[in-house]
């Protein structure tokens, strides 16, 4: 357990200049706000929905319980996503930059708000050509850049809705997402440019619509990004260039329902398949904009640069939606943080004057890893706030972090929240939040935040239990496409009492300062590199090889992954040992890459002639977890079945 250690606590307001212009002044205004929301809960979030999002026509209701966990925020009012992304700037913000796109070559271009503008007009009205509807799927699979920015904002702007792939997953994950999604359209590129090395990613979409269960897409769209040679079907396949050539440079916005779903986002849980999680438009936009203002303090002046994909919530948020929202200028980076070299992310600070920089703890410890000391040799002077996502930073990291890159000037916003709440949930904000390493700090006002035992009464500070959300939020997850009662079971589970939105990941408070610190999954969700994936997927995965006959998979943890996967295979044929066994391994690695995508390759594989079982046959991954990490097992294990297989799996 990451205890607190209140030395480190470090206030930054009032005298700390970064963050002088801060939105929220003072931990007065915090607690105000906080107080604002527990007297009129319904009118402190219809505020801020006023003020801060363009209607096209007005909500009168606030929050519609009478379906609850359905809950529908703001449910009979209108607007669009894309028009407060993009049109409401054009009067005073027409000419700013809304995004430098760093390319993986190191080139970069300026877009403005009006040629962004013009382009998802362009690309929308190309959508609308090909005889798109409102709330029809379209599923994106694209690597970083302007385009895949375009495409989302263009569904929106149209009422579609999109599922965005992250382009590291491998055909067969495209599949079972076009399965549960049932897009009539997928856009993609023809290839990708990564660290230095040209890779294709439409050959993956043409493997996986050669699948039965693909057979609802109708069209693909292909962005040319390197003009590489690639396959062509020309009833099926569509130039992106061609599709907006000559199309209108505006397009009247889709007026939707507060509610309507903005996006899916499938994520993995601790059973069965990847869960489409359901956002709706007004909400989720509502928190990708008001977090913009309140954790990152976004100002017209700021560069502000979030380092995920697309492909996860992170890149949605605080790519996509929430900068464009706040009419602000943002870099969008195509490469990785090690191409040409280790300095990549201070270089690109350094560029284009980042002040605003969000990122996740794994590619902070990979930096120090191999460059330590190359953040001195760039000038961050621009930079006045810093920011965390995705997985727990150690306070290592985040002091490395804090004065290597942040100059012992800028504030750390270690942000907890996750694909279902849409933005944050946990947060210090700047100029308000006195910041202590390792711990997230406390609830964004507004979000009622509690950790409680198992049946779902608040625990007492000091004592950890499960992380919960006792109220509705705005942002939150409207439904697990296709599977309302999976939706209920996963985030309402009838234990609690039906009515706590439960995170998934175990959590304490500090005694003295309420201070939240998350201790990580309790369910079989694995974080790998900020990644989150489940044991049952992978486990999946492997049973799915033809020489294996049983698998189970769990974390270990990883100095700069935060987890490594360790999986136990036990083949149809005998135990293999030697290079058998080495071959055996690269290969069933190699499967679980195809089957899934790269990043849920395991980083260890065990053979064992069986796995420990109770006698009732259940899987102890209890003590797989031990024998993973080395631990001697000191556990009780009478009720194994088969204690000798304890002492084959030790390595
Ligand atoms: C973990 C990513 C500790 C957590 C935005 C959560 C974190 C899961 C933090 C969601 C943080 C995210 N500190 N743990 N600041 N942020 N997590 O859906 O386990 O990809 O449940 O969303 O990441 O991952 P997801």
């Amino acid at each position: 357990m990451n205890q607190l250690n209140k030395e480190e606590v470090r206030v930054f307001y009032p005298d700390q200049q970064t963050v002088s212009q801060a939105a929220i002044q003072g931990m007065q205004a915090y607690d105000a706000l906080c107080a604002e929301a527990e007297a009129d809960y319904e009118g402190f979030w219809a505020k801020l929905a006023r003020e801060l999002l363009s209607w096209h026509k007005p909500f009168k209701t606030v929050l519609d319980e009478s379906d609850a966990p359905f809950y529908q925020w703001f449910p009979d009012g209108e607007l669009n996503v894309s028009y407060n992304c993009l049109d409401r700037h054009l009067e005073k913000r027409g000419n700013k930059t809304a995004i430098l796109f760093e390319a993986d070559d190191g080139s970069s271009t300026a877009v403005s708000y009006r040629d962004l503008y013009q382009s998802v007009c362009k690309f929308a009205n190309g959508l609308k050509s090909l005889g798109l509807k409102t709330g029809d799927r379209v599923v994106i699979y694209m690597p970083m850049g302007v385009e895949v920015i375009v495409a989302m904002q263009a569904c929106a702007r149209l009422g579609l809705i999109h599922s965005v792939v992250f382009g590291g997953f491998s055909s067969k994950s495209l599949v079972e997402r076009i399965e549960d999604a049932q897009p009539r359209i997928i856009i993609t590129s023809d290839g990708q440019f990564r660290g230095g090395k040209q890779m294709p990613i439409k050959s993956a979409v043409d493997e996986a619509l050669q699948e039965e269960q693909s057979r609802c897409v109708e069209k693909v769209i292909v962005f040319k990004r390197t003009g590489e040679a690639i396959s062509w079907d020309d009833s099926r396949d569509i130039r992106w260039d061609d599709l907006v050539a000559n199309q209108p440079d505006s397009c009247e916005p889709a007026w939707v329902s507060a509610e309507h779903p903005l996006f899916l986002l499938y994520t993995s849980g601790s059973t069965g398949k990847p869960k489409g999680v359901q956002h709706a438009s007004a909400g989720y936009l509502l928190h990708a904009l008001n977090t913009m203002r309140w954790t990152f303090d976004i100002k017209d002046s700021d560069v502000f640069w979030c380092t995920a994909d697309v492909g996860w919530i992170t890149g949605h948020s605080y790519v996509a939606y929430g900068p464009l929202a706040a009419g602000a200028t943002q870099v969008v980076f195509e490469g990785i943080p090690t191409y040409p070299d280790a300095s990549r992310f201070w270089k690109v600070i350094e560029k284009h004057k980042v002040s605003i920089f969000y990122t996740a703890p794994t590619a902070i410890r990979t930096l120090i890893k191999l460059g330590g000391d190359l953040p001195a040799q760039h000038d961050l002077s621009s930079l006045r706030l810093l920011g965390s996502v995705g997985e727990p930073i150690n306070p290592e990291a985040w002091k490395w972090f804090y004065h290597e890159v942040g100059g012992g000037r800028c504030p750390i916003m270690d942000t907890f929240w996750q694909t279902e709440t849409g933005g944050h949930v946990i947060t210090p904000l700047p100029g308000v939040t006195p910041l202590v390493p390792g711990s997230c700090t406390l609830p964004f006002p507004g979000l009622d935040v509690a950790v409680v035992d198992e049946s779902g009464n608040e625990v007492e500070r000091g004592i950890g239990g499960f992380l919960v959300i006792r109220k509705p939020w705005p942002s939150m997850i409207r439904n697990i496409w296709n599977d309302p009662e999976r939706y209920k079971q996963s985030y309402f589970p009838e234990d609690l009492g039906g009515k706590l939105y439960l995170a998934g990941d175990g959590a304490i408070r500090d005694p003295e300062t309420g201070y939240f610190t998350i201790m990580g999954r309790i369910d079989d969700v694995l974080n790998v590199s900020g990644h989150r994936m489940g044991t049952m997927e992978i486990e999946s995965a492997l049973v799915a090889n033809p020489l294996v006959a049983e698998a189970a998979v769990v974390g270990k943890p990883h100095d700069i992954k935060g987890e490594s996967i360790v999986a136990y295979v036990v083949l149809k044929g005998e135990r293999p040992t030697g290079d058998a066994a080495k071959n055996l391994v690269e290969s069933l690695r190699a499967w679980v890459g195809k089957e899934i995508g790269p990043i849920a390759k395991p980083d260890e594989i065990r053979f064992g002639d069986n796995l420990p079982k109770t006698r009732s046959g259940k899987i102890m991954r209890r003590l797989l977890r031990a024998l993973a990490r080395g631990d001697d097992i000191t556990a009780d294990i009478s009720t194994l079945e088969n204690p000798a297989i304890l002492q084959q799996l030790k390595s």
